[in-house]
């Protein structure tokens, strides 16, 4: 039986999505967060100061712990954070990973959470990975731009990817978690079908009954619009490699693993639109 869950990256948009789904089963929870006076968190979990690459703060979180969640990849930095948190040791862990993990088409990030689900396999753990496509909360992005009726601008070119509802992926992970059926999997989570960005730009333009116009990047824009929001040179030299890959169509799968896990189908881009039109400016 499962007595407490920790939940890493708890703050986020799968974590706390995670969290809020074992709290409402009635499953005890303890937070990984940074700053846990700062965190918003469903009363009754229990919030400690952490970090995943801080291996003391995640030995003292998963203790007494029987399962956790692991969002251990940022970026590049992080190729060794999951073999770090296996290492603290829990009965479960289930992995947040990316669809094309540890392909080196797909970026640094990708070859990091190449080596993390490596370790998670080598753990002797019981372990779950969660490889989901891209998120359709990344639009959320967009909102600034859409709010001011101004162009988004797009470095994805064309590419299609199997857009996946956060929400379905907090489900399988609490799934995960706590179910039978689940260990030794390795779920690549997308959903029903491949938007390009034009693709969702009208489907989210039909949503709020406006016009939602994307602004093609090149890549030298690309670089430096993510140089000037913060990003490291050679963070963004990968993620400019992960963004090729997508524009050229490597990520442009559907897969039928959500339906497998939650025995219905995937939400499509259209649901997590409409379910988050107040985002846009539109009530
Ligand atoms: N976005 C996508 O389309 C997509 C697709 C597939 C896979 N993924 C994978 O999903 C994971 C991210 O999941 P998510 O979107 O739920 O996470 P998130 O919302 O970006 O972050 C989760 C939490 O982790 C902490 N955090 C954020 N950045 C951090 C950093 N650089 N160092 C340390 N802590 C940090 C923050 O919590 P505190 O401030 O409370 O500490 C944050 O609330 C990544 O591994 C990514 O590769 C994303």
């Amino acid at each position: 039986m499962v007595v407490m869950i920790l939940v890493t990256g708890a703050t986020g948009t799968i974590g706390s999505d995670v969290v809020r789904r074992l709290v409402a089963r009635g499953e005890k929870v303890r937070a990984l967060t940074r700053e846990p006076g700062r965190a918003q968190l469903p009363p009754g979990v229990e919030a400690v100061r952490g970090h995943h690459r801080d291996l003391d703060s995640v030995a003292s979180a998963m203790a007494g712990a029987d399962a956790a969640f692991l969002v251990g990849v940022f970026g590049p930095e992080d190729a060794d954070s999951d073999r770090g948190m296996v290492a603290a040791g829990v009965r479960r862990v289930v992995k947040l990973s990316a669809i094309s993990a540890g392909d080196p088409r797909t970026g640094l990030g990708g070859i990091a959470h190449g080596h993390g689900e490596e370790a998670v396999r080598e753990s002797g753990l019981e372990w779950v990975i969660l490889r989901p496509s891209a998120f359709a909360s990344n639009t959320l992005g967009w909102a600034e731009a859409v709010r001011a009726g101004t162009p988004v601008p797009n470095m994805l070119g064309e590419g299609r990817q199997g857009v996946v509802d956060p929400r379905d992926v907090a489900e399988i992970a609490v799934a995960a978690l706590v179910g039978p059926g689940h260990v030794g999997r390795t779920y690549t989570l997308t959903g029903p079908e491949t938007p390009s960005p034009q693709d969702q730009a009208a489907t989210l333009g039909e949503v709020l009954g406006r016009r939602v116009e994307l602004r093609g990047l090149t890549p030298p824009e690309t670089r430096e619009l993510l140089v000037a929001s913060g990003w490291s040179e050679e963070s963004a030299e990968g993620m400019l490699r992960s963004v090729r890959f997508v524009a050229e169509g490597g990520n442009a799968v559907v897969t039928g693993d959500v339906e497998e896990v939650l025995g219905r189908p995937p939400r499509t881009y259209r649901e997590w639109a409409r379910d988050h039109r107040e985002a846009f400016g539109r009530g």
